[in-house]
């Protein structure tokens, strides 16, 4: 594509370096929408006659059918997928194939390939999250009223619902799937027009190749424009923080689904056994989007660190972003299917839940909360006496609703038996009403509120 300015070929060292077809391959169409919205644009303000025009798309439509029927010759001497898709033009069409690199560079074609392929991934992820949320939405439900221990330093807190422990990861999918929608938003300008750095003298009309891709506007600063991966680092953010949540899930599916917790049992779908241990049924899926936090926070870490202290503008550097950012959208959408799977056919075991909620005087607080409400102590008071009627209860091995009154009484004289009522995990669930907690109404509440924003997005 050089060979005026050189006389001889590049090493093959040099080659082995450079090449990036193997993986940039991959935004092949990306590539070609961007050629087709800049040949069309380049004939209507006049730089390319319309016959040319007409030559270049239908070299360009073959192209796009070699690709899709997988017969395009990916080639490694063409070194990237921008001069692969040029050289193969160059075979259908002949020398005309030439004019459309006209006011383009593989700067500002690259920069819009990748922006287009993160717009993509972007939207996928969004639907993903949503296909999720909808999963935990349907066992929420299903398990509204289920009551298990919450947790706080993995040691029994107080006693929750399942369906509210579910909520919890339906809110920060939420969340994700709002901070990618915010990303788009924020990436969607055309960078295409900016050239090799500086913009062009041709008359380009960077208005209509913006329209033409579904971009709100062109990028306002060519040096920006062909120098930006922030909208790439930003998606790939986005994509670690899910990962991370998506990890906190498989985590405590891995912990539920121990025969020592017993909470859940996964399908054999998305468990396997052991070659040696005929008993053994491992969440292997779970485990698996478990590590893929790692791997996303690697890729993310890698890009930010090439991108650091680049001079402006291009530099070759920046064709490491796309193994990096590849990686981690073909991760997280793996792990969001997978996780969404394993939510779907995931069955709570009520009675385990049930048994262990009660567990690690998990009502405590509400003991303390009765001495505040009804004998007016101020609360440091109640958690001390609360303290030692847990202490006793702990010495007799019972649970704190097991306790006889006249123990009670001993440690705070005008404690009556109405201090029962609030005392079993029941009545700890149902008396937490306030907004966003675990009693079964505000669980039901989220659900339904849940269910009209989907049902509107
Ligand atoms: N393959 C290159 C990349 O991915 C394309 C841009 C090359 N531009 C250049 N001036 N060498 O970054």
């Amino acid at each position: 594509m050089w060979g005026g300015r050189f006389s001889t070929k590049p090493a093959d060292l040099m080659q082995a370096i450079n090449v990036s077809i193997g993986f940039d391959r991959r935004l092949a169409h990306q590539d070609l929408a961007g050629s087709r919205a800049h040949a069309a644009m380049l004939a209507a303000v006049g730089v390319l006659t319309s016959a040319d025009e007409r030559e270049i798309q239908r070299g360009l439509d073959q192209i796009e059918a070699e690709i899709i029927g997988e017969t395009f010759p990916f080639r490694e001497e063409f070194e990237d997928i921008h001069m692969n898709v040029e050289a193969r033009l160059r075979e259908l069409i002949g020398p005309v194939s030439g004019r459309l690199h006209t006011a383009r560079s593989r700067n500002d074609q690259v920069a819009l390939d990748v922006r287009l392929w993160v717009r993509e991934a972007c939207e996928r992820s969004i639907d993903q999250l949503r296909a999720l949320q909808n999963s935990l939405l349907i066992q929420a439900e299903k398990n509204a009223d289920v009551l298990m221990p919450g947790f706080t330093h993995l040691q029994p807190a107080q006693p929750v619902t399942f369906g509210h422990h579910l909520m919890a990861y339906v809110e920060m999918f939420g969340r994700d799937a709002d901070r990618f929608a915010d990303a788009r938003r924020r990436m969607n300008e055309c960078p295409l027009g900016a050239a090799a750095l500086a913009g062009s003298p041709f008359p380009i009309d960077r208005e209509a190749t913006a329209k033409a891709l579904g971009f709100d506007r062109p990028t306002a600063n060519s040096m920006d424009s062909v120098a930006a991966r922030d909208f790439a680092l930003e998606a790939m953010s986005n994509a670690a923080i899910s990962a991370v949540h998506l990890s906190r899930l498989a985590e405590e599916i891995v912990i539920w689904s121990t025969p020592q917790f017993g909470f859940v049992s996964l399908s054999d779908a998305f468990t396997t056994g052991s070659s040696i241990m005929p008993q053994k049924r491992n969440p292997d899926a779970a485990e698996l989007v478990r590590a893929k936090a790692g791997r996303l926070l690697g890729a993310l870490s890698a890009l930010l660190v090439v991108m650091k202290g680049l001079p402006l503008t291009y530099s070759k550097d920046m064709q490491e972003d796309k193994e990096p950012l590849f990686d981690s959208f073909d991760g997280l959408e793996l792990a969001l299917s997978a996780m969404t799977g394993m939510i779907g056919d995931l069955v709570a075991n009520r009675e385990a839940m049930r048994a262990a909620a009660g567990r690690g005087f998990s009502t405590a607080t509400d003991l303390a909360d009765w001495l505040v409400r009804v004998l007016d102590l101020p609360f440091r008071d109640a958690h001390h006496v609360t303290g030692a009627i847990v202490k006793q209860a702990e010495l007799k091995g019972q649970d704190l609703w097991e306790l006889p009154l006249e123990m009670l009484q001993r440690i705070e004289p005008r404690i009556t038996a109405e201090i029962f009522e609030v005392l079993s995990v029941e009545a700890s669930v149902d008396s937490r009403t306030s907004y966003g907690g675990t009693a079964p109404m505000q669980v039901h509440a989220q659900i339904a509120r849940w269910r009209s924003q989907l049902s509107a997005s």
